[in-house]
């Protein structure tokens, strides 16, 4: 399947100085915090060289101990799940995705989602960007078979747990009913996540309680998603769960790396996406990262830029500036991404999400005036899924709005865009544009690839490792030591 029409465009011309005729104050601020093109133009030669080290990691069984963890599974796995489908069908991880959250969709009309970090927060950007905004607020016939869904297993909040089985307690009374039953899908690559694991044996037990104590009962309400060894997996080998009623997390997929495994594959399923166009998405821009030059290379062209305005120009605040509300959690997932991937050795951009135009009421203000220490990677979407809602005339005109009455809500959103990026450069502030031309699964697919790859570069620009997150485990081993007493 092609999907031409729907490819993500990059620009950096927001944050390249321009080539200036006579000496001007702005000139001036602009050639100290915008790039030049000579100092972009030299760095092509070395981002082909890291192009074709990532490539050959893919391809490395033994890595050296200093490359250790190697995650870079993630970079194939889009296409490998594809094509796997295609000659295996059902049997395949993908067919098994599909089978398994169809399933549970027929059963249950309520999931509760559980797992933290990588494991939690791609499936949530997939939620919030591409089911309807009040989904689980919609009447089931509105909501075509899909479930409702939650979110939890990522905190130790004891009261924000408490109101989740107030709500399925008050909204789940007849397991006989399809509208009262409820389900669970708990994602956990290592099996070990405290958070993760505590929650999980609290709802395996409120749904022994309310479908019957014998966990045959209730195997088929609990869609498993794990690595390959681990206590999650042993669980459920002891639940008597079979080899192909639990999904997989390749070994050599990292949490963060890791939304087009099942971990966030499953959960995509369970909500009534559509997988494939995900995943299609997602191996378009694996091969445009591969293959094409640096002018038509999204990924690439992001992240040199990025890289050269935190480690040369001292941008270390990497602002996310999307301009859909729909998108803010895929916003939170850069963060993770960015933060986990390199915030290591004393450095790494400090990543911060804001909702455009709502964060201009709040934010807005430093980041026009403030320190100048931020690159704003504006995110947008160009073509709205419904019909453009006019401002409209009205009786009462003290608001002042008759005159512009024929405006819609897309124009106020795209004056506040073209305003805002023409205040940041003349105010020397450096902009880049991600658009995507509608939101969909296929340009999600490709956005999360995107940003993916695009960190994977900067850490290797950076002499960083993107994988792996040491610092992380510190704070779980202390935590683990603290709670068993030693
Ligand atoms: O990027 C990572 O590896 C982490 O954020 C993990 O996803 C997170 O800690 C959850 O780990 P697990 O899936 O093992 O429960």
């Amino acid at each position: 399947m092609q999907l031409p029409d729907e490819s993500i465009e990059f620009s950096y011309q927001g944050l390249l100085a321009p080539v200036a005729d006579a000496w001007t104050p702005l000139g001036e601020l602009q050639s100290q915090h915008f790039l030049s093109p000579e100092r972009l133009e030299a760095m092509k030669q070395t981002l082909v060289s890291v192009r074709m080290q990532i490539a050959a990691e893919r391809e490395m069984v033994n890595a050296p101990a200093k490359m250790k963890p190697l995650d870079s599974g993630f970079i194939d796995l889009p296409q490998k799940l594809l094509d796997q489908h295609r000659r295996k069908g059902e049997i395949s991880e993908l067919g098994r995705v599909m089978a398994l959250a169809q399933k549970m969709r027929d059963y249950v009309d309520r999931v509760v989602i559980l797992g933290v970090g990588g494991s939690y927060l791609g499936a949530r950007a997939l939620f919030e960007s591409l089911c309807h905004t009040f989904h689980n607020e919609m009447p089931a016939r509105m909501r075509l078979g899909r479930p409702r869904v939650y979110f939890d297993g990522n905190n130790a909040d004891n009261d924000a747990v408490q109101d989740l089985l107030e709500l399925l307690e008050n909204t789940c009374v007849d397991p006989e009913l399809r509208e009262e039953r409820w389900g669970c899908c708990v994602v956990s690559k290592s099996g070990g996540t405290l958070e993760t694991a505590a929650i999980y044996r609290l709802l395996r037990g409120e749904l022994s309680r309310y479908y019957g104590s014998s966990f045959e009962k209730i195997r088929h309400l609990i869609i498993p998603v794990t690595g390959l060894t681990g206590k999650l997996r042993d669980l459920c080998k002891a639940d008597g769960y079979k080899d192909d009623e639990v999904l997989n997390i390749p070994d050599n997929v990292g949490g963060r790396y890791s939304v087009f495994s099942s971990a966030g594959l499953a959960p995509a399923a369970l909500m009534g996406l559509d997988v494939r166009a995900l995943l299609l998405g997602a191996a378009s821009m694996t091969r445009r990262f591969l293959e094409e030059p640096f002018d038509r290379n999204p990924v690439l062209q992001y992240a040199a830029v990025n890289y050269l305005m935190t480690e040369e120009y001292g941008k270390n605040c990497r602002v996310l500036a999307i301009w859909s509300k729909k998108l803010e959690a895929l916003g939170l997932w850069y963060d993770q991404l960015l933060a986990e991937s390199l915030g290591k050795q004393g450095r790494g951009p400090t990543p911060l999400t804001v909702v455009y135009s709502r964060d201009l009421h709040s934010r807005g203000q430093q980041h026009q005036d403030g320190p100048r220490d931020k690159v704003i990677n504006n995110l947008y979407v160009k073509t709205t899924k419904h019909t453009a809602i006019p401002i409209g005339m009205a009786d009462r005109n003290e608001d002042d709005l008759n005159s512009i009455s024929r405006k819609t809500l897309p124009d106020i959103l795209t004056a506040a865009i073209k305003g805002s990026n023409q205040a940041y450069l003349e105010a020397a502030r450096p902009t880049t544009d991600i658009v995507l031309p509608v939101l969909s699964e296929h340009t999600m697919g490709q956005l999360m690839q995107m940003l993916m790859l695009a960190t994977v570069v900067e850490g290797r620009l950076m002499n960083v490792n993107p994988y792996g997150q040491p610092g992380v485990e510190a704070y779980k081993k202390n935590m683990n030591r603290i709670l068993r007493g030693g």
